[in-house]
């Protein structure tokens, strides 16, 4: 198999970080391609939590190497604790040994934070994304292959931090970056991380030559790519497939799988329209936050909640052209009496069937719904009992309570793509996968 895609079908947090991990153990590369910290992908096993924001969700399998791809913007000083937690975890230090930093990968640093902290209209995660893009899109970022070069050019320094100070002051921060600091941040980030930057689009090109399998792994969702989400409440990069190769150095004719991960049900953290949003405080949509833990994992921010939006679900198939649907969290669902599937919108009383392009007119789209029949509620130990039966006697799907698997049957029909995997809990063993398919992997390998 040479490369698959995992990718965010919604607006994040669908469960990318567990479908990775799935896929990790038959994978020698996992590649993030774009997005920095403002992600945040939660990996559950048996007792241990991981949330994970730049390191790659195949860290889970030692064999797997992992890169910060080109098209990432990369918080060095996240990744240090990001590390640290996980050296404490496994007494593993993957840095520069199975851990690389693309030397094309943008360096978020102390400024794009604070300026990101001026925002009052995204409701952005803060992590300085939006800042990091900016400066690399009007080409006077620093990559890391560039930090030495900067390091030396007394020139760029100055140049670089009045720029940075004019910005902060242009948007009311106060604080300011001082010369002595900057270029000690830059020397610190190659003391820390200089053995671990390396060309890694030519490093997956090779593997990809020697048949090595690679997991390029997204962040965000499509409903958030700033060319193909709902602008301006978007994130600042290209969240999508076409994107998946180009982020990572290598060509698209290399990917043979694409997967889109879907709840059962959407959520969205930050602002912007949401179309299938339900009340947050009562009823099916505090069901879903509460059973469903709808926190962020990166800032603990309330996610908002609302029933499965089938017209975002074909316009993100549109743009992605998903090979499967991995859709998780159909558990939370249970114990609801009915289910709702939005299948078009009325917009000022037109029925339309994709979303419009205006946010302004997103705002305005009104649900329309066919309703389903729900099914019970069970613990988490019963659901991950089904999850076992399933694998033990060769049963995918069929093990699902009658109304659920009439629910997920609708979705695929309803989509027109195969769901090839079902969660059915946060646990790397709560997912029922398609007989066959590529989910159908042992969850009970040990991995470090
Ligand atoms: P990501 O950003 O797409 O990786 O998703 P997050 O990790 O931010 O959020 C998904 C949350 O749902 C995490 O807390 C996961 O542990 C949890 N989760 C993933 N799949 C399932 C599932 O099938 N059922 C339940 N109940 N939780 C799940
Ligand atoms: P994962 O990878 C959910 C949202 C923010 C905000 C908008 C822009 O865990 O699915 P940014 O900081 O990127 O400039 O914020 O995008 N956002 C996410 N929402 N999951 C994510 O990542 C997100 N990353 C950014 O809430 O609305
Ligand atoms: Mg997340």
């Amino acid at each position: 198999m040479p490369a698959s895609v995992v990718l965010g079908a919604q607006w994040g947090d669908e469960g990318k970080g567990k479908a990775i991990d799935q896929l990790a153990n038959e994978s020698n590369w996992a590649v993030r391609f774009q997005g920095g910290n403002n992600a945040g992908h939660t990996i559950v096993l048996g007792d241990t939590t991981l949330k994970l924001h730049q390191i790659p969700s195949g860290v889970t399998s030692t064999h797997c190497n992992l890169v910060l791809g080109d098209g990432m913007v990369v918080d060095p000083w996240v990744l240090e604790e990001e590390l640290d937690r996980w050296h404490s975890l496994t007494k593993e230090r993957p840095e520069g040994k199975r851990l690389f930093i693309s030397e094309r990968a943008s360096v978020i640093l102390p400024f794009h934070r604070m300026y990101d902290s001026a925002d009052k209209v995204v409701g952005t995660t803060g992590r300085g994304i939006g800042p990091a893009y900016r400066d690399r899109i009007e080409r006077v970022g620093i990559r890391f292959v560039d930090i030495p070069f900067v390091i030396d050019d007394s020139d760029k320094i100055d140049e670089t931090v009045s720029r940075m100070n004019m910005q902060l002051d242009s948007v009311g921060v106060n604080k300011k970056i001082g010369r002595k600091d900057f270029i000690a941040d830059l020397k610190w980030i190659m003391d820390r991380f200089g053995d671990a930057i390396r060309p890694t689009g030519a490093m997956i090109d090779n593997a990809l030559k020697n048949g090595e399998n690679v997991l390029l792994e997204g962040a965000q969702g499509a409903m958030l790519d700033i060319d193909q989400g709902t602008y301006p409440f978007v994130t600042s990069s290209v969240t999508s497939r076409a994107n998946a190769t180009h982020g990572a150095g290598i060509h698209p004719g290399h990917v043979e799988n694409c997967f889109g991960i879907s709840k059962a049900y959407t959520t969205r953290v930050g602002n912007g329209p949401f179309p299938t949003e339900l009340p947050y405080d009562t009823g099916p949509g505090n069901h879903m936050a509460m059973v469903g833990h709808e926190f962020g994992t990166t800032t603990g921010r309330p996610r908002r909640t609302g029933w499965l939006d089938m017209v975002s679900l074909r316009d993100s198939h549109r743009i992605n052209g998903y090979t499967g649907i991995v859709l998780t969290k159909l558990d939370v669902l249970g114990g609801l009496d009915e289910l709702n599937i939005c299948t078009g919108y009325d917009l000022d009383g037109q029925i339309i069937d994709c979303m419009p392009t205006s946010s302004h007119d997103l705002a305005r789209c009104k649900p329309i719904y066919e309703i389903h029949q729900g099914f019970p509620a069970l613990k988490e130990q019963e659901w991950i009992d089904m999850a076992e039966l399933s694998r033990s006697d060769r049963k995918g799907f069929e093990v699902l309570p009658e109304t659920a698997l009439s629910y997920v049957r609708r979705i695929e029909e309803l989509s027109g793509i195969p769901i090839v995997s079902i969660g059915i809990g946060p646990d790397r063993r709560a997912s029922i996968a398609s007989l066959g398919g590529p989910f159908d992997v042992d969850p009970e390998v040990t991995t470090f």
